[in-house]
């Protein structure tokens, strides 16, 4: 460009400016300008090339628009095409995701902070990567902010709290980590607040009850945990939306005027209030995938704008009346996958376009093959209740051993009377076999020399006609696993290939070939598989049945036996206890409540109804966790198949084959469980030795700091490691004193209340 060209350009330009009070100020042009280069010439903006127009007055598209009052931008909203498409981000650029990594968020926000009039401000999937800079609250005037959709990290800036016109804040699809702030109540006008999708921790700030102009609130698909507040008093509030989080309290009282609220793919627990019957503006409700309990309040069904209703997945129980009414607008309806029982009330039942209604999973009296059996939604007994600490346990021995005594002594008596004065009381032996049962489950010091018992027992619980393993035929097992084809292999355990299917019922289960080494019997095989089929705890994968495979060759040419179980569809505990493995990572109260349940699990296969079954290779890929964490130990008590002696069941002498003859072998392995749980799991070739030598770096706090699992050590408090540290060094520690499963447990418990304890206080 020439000398006079340039002259006259910029004569042209001056003269524009002067030209009509319309004209945008050239300081806000040149911003803009800026931005556009900060944001690297997104193809949305290539409106604004034409220098010669103002900017104020290019008709809006659908991906700019821009406001002005008084010569001065109020307005900017602008729609990217770069949208997110990974699921996790490391604070780096990503080519033809991001910005590039020349982008600097603090001298972008430097550059948008000298629009200091707008009002209104929305970037949306413009790929811009950086933690929220403090400097935004220069943009004082804000009323509406939304950021949706960027690659925005680090915690929520305090800052935004001194922007107290926003009525709109949007910040859905970034990565911002970091707690809920509890700040959000200096935002006097705040309406609308929504952080979905992010990775926020921690719990939901009660401070929340204080913004009473909330209208919209969602902060779905977070890891926000802890309590849930009581918001009742936000007396404003249309929308609620906390899914897919990791809330673990009850449900707490909504607003009245609540339209819309979705709470599923949390772990809320309790029964839904009687209250959500009285939300009579309500026309969403969706508490699916929780763990409620307890029966439903009937007038949800009837509330009168009602019209989504979903309490799938859950364990909500009971017989809902035949009577109950629907309100008019109901059009869908999803009880499925809980504990309900009875038939289906009429308005529930009635086939019609206008309402659609799930009820599969449950114990209902209809469509019966889609549903459980009875036994599947009976109430489960309580566990034994924890012990409450260290000093007190002689003490809680002592009673608890008076209590059985006195209770033993008052049942027998209470028998005598009984027999005495009412013939159709319940009948003596069952109350005895039920005493001797339970006592033997609790029992504090099993005799273990109890191979004779053993087998009177297996007899016994044969005798008593338990129900006995079912039997598969070939035929089934190829058609539920489409000919043991590649896409249903699962894997290679310890015992044989592991295969998953679908049986005609539609129930998904894991189909395990074992190769027999030895030569058994069918019907020795059939005694020590039904031995297996006994073994039933909530933490144990269940057997359902087998097929023996003898090749059509008679009885003696056993080869190979499918052993059918359970399927459990989220992984191995090993999957989850690190970022770079594929599952979801555990925070530390979690993993203490998946190594509570396996202690529980091994702890009965050595002391339950039929004891010793020792050597169970436990290790963290055997712990399978189901789609409510709970955890299940699989390729438990195999020895009785693969290992062993024919005769075992004619003769007493040959358990120990199988049996394993060190109590500690599990308890060995049990700690490994323990220290890959503190440390992630080992990628190591020679896991043992690797792992042996973190273990003397846990000896120190600083080493603690080098080798914890980061989310570990974020979410443990110290005490509670320490316990957990120090009975996993008694499991694997050399000589042979380690300690008992009762021990292990209990140490366990204690660390996991001490962390409650921990959590509790902090809040
Ligand atoms: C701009 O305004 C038009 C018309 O009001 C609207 O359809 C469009 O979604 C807006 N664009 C942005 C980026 O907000
Ligand atoms: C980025 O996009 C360009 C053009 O769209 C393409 O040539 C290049 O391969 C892409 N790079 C990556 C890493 O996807
Ligand atoms: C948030 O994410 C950043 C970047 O990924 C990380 O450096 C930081 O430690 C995280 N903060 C918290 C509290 O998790
Ligand atoms: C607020 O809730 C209303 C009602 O569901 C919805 O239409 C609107 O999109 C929500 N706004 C935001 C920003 O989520
Ligand atoms: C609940 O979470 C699971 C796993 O995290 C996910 O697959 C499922 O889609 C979620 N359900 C809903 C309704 O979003
Ligand atoms: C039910 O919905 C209608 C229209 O959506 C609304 O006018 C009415 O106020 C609602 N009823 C209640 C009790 O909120």
């Amino acid at each position: 460009m020439g000398c006079s060209n340039m002259l006259l350009f910029f004569l042209f330009t001056w003269s524009f400016s002067f030209l009509g009070t319309y004209q945008l100020q050239s300081s806000q042009t040149q911003v803009l300008l800026q931005l556009r280069k900060h944001l690297e010439y997104p193809t949305e903006l290539e409106i604004w090339q034409d220098h010669s127009r103002d900017y104020c007055f290019i008709s809006s598209g659908t991906q700019v628009n821009l406001t002005c009052q008084d010569n001065v931008v109020t307005e900017l909203r602008i729609i990217g095409d770069k949208s997110i498409k990974v699921s996790d981000f490391n604070g780096f650029a990503i080519p033809n995701q991001t910005l590039s990594e020349r982008f600097s968020i603090d001298s972008f926000f430097t550059t948008l902070a000298r629009l200091n009039n707008l009002r209104v401000l929305s970037l949306v999937s413009l790929g811009i990567w950086g933690p929220i800079p403090d400097k935004i609250h220069r943009l004082y005037s804000l009323e509406y902010l939304d950021l949706s959709s960027n690659f925005f990290f680090g915690s929520i800036p305090p800052k935004i709290s001194e922007m107290v016109k926003l009525q709109t804040l949007i910040m859905d699809n970034n990565f911002l980590n970091g707690t809920v702030p509890s700040w959000f109540d200096s935002l006097i006008d705040l309406s609308i607040l929504s952080l979905s999708n992010n990775k926020l921790t921690g719990p939901i700030p009660s401070s929340i009850q204080k913004i009473t102009t909330l209208t919209n609130l969602t902060i779905a698909n977070n890891d926000i945990s802890g309590k849930l507040p009581d918001l009742s008093a936000l007396r404003s509030l249309y929308v609620l939306d906390l899914s897919g989080n990791k809330i673990t309290s009850s449900l707490s009282p909504m607003p009245k005027g609540l339209v819309m609220l979705f709470l599923f793919n949390n772990s809320f627990s309790g029964e839904i209030p009687q209250q959500y019957g009285q939300l009579q503006g309500l026309q969403n409700l969706d508490l699916s995938s929780n763990y409620l309990t307890g029966m439903p309040p009937a007038k949800l069904f009837s509330l009168p704008n009602i019209s989504y209703l979903d309490l799938a997945s859950n364990m909500l129980r009971g017989s809902l009346s035949n009577h109950l009414s629907c309100g008019s607008k109901l059009e869908f309806v999803d009880i499925s996958n809980n504990k309900f029982t009875g038939g289906l009330p009429t308005c529930l039942s009635s086939k019609s376009d206008k309402r659609l209604v799930e009820f599969d999973g449950n114990c209902l009296s209809i469509d019966m093959q889609n549903q459980h059996e009875q036994s599947h939604c009976e109430e489960v007994k309580n566990q034994k209740s924890n012990k409450q600490s260290r000093g007190n346990t002689a003490i809680l021995v002592g009673v608890i051993m008076g209590i059985v005594v006195l209770s033993v002594l008052l049942i027998i008596g209470l028998l005598i009377l009984l027999k005495h004065f009412c013939h159709r009381g319940m009948s003596e032996q069952h109350l005895l076999h039920k005493a001797v049962q339970d006592s033997s489950v609790s029992g504090y010091s099993f005799e273990l020399s109890t191979n004779a018992s053993f087998i009177s027992q297996a007899a016994n619980l044969a005798r008593q006609g338990h129900q006995v393993c079912q039997s598969f035929s070939l035929e089934e097992l190829i058609e539920a696993t489409n000919n043991f084809d590649n896409s249903s292999f699962l894997g290679e355990g310890s015992y044989g290939q592991l295969y998953k299917g679908r049986l005609m019922n539609g129930a998904e289960v894991a189909i395990r070939c074992l190769q027999l080494s030895k030569k058994f019997s069918i019907r020795n095989v059939r005694l020590r598989l039904d031995l297996l089929y006994k073994l039933q705890h909530p933490h144990l994968v269940r057997h359902l049945g087998h097929c023996l495979d003898s090749g059509g060759q008679g009885d003696y040419n056993l080869n190979k036996v499918y052993l059918v179980s359970e399927f459990v569809p989220n992984g191995t505990f090993r999957d989850h206890l690190s970022e770079n493995n594929m599952g979801e990572v555990l925070n530390w109260p979690q993993r203490l409540t998946i190594l509570i349940g396996v202690a529980k699990a091994v702890h009965f296969l050595h002391t339950g109804i039929i004891p010793g079954f020792f050597n169970n290779r436990l290790k963290s890929d055997n712990i399978l966790l189901d789609q409510h964490q709970m955890a299940k130990l699989s390729d438990y008590g195999m020895s009785i198949i693969s290992e062993g002696t024919e005769n075992f069941v004619a003769k007493g002498d040959n358990y120990k084959s199988w049996q394993m003859t060190s109590l500690e072998d599990d308890a060995y392995s049990f700690g490994y469980i323990i220290l890959e749980a503190v440390v992630g799991p080992s990628q190591s070739a020679s896991r043992e030795a690797f792992l042996l030598k973190e273990m003397t770096t846990l000896q120190s706090q600083d080493g603690r700091k080098r080798i914890v699992e980061p989310i570990v050590l974020a979410t443990s408090s110290q005490e509670s490691l320490s316990i957990v540290i120090s009975i996993m060094q008694k499991c694997i520690s050399p000589d042979a004193s380690r300690p008992s499963f009762e021990d292990i447990l209990w140490n366990l418990q204690y660390a996991a209340q001490v962390q409650a304890t921990a959590d509790s206080e902090q809040k």
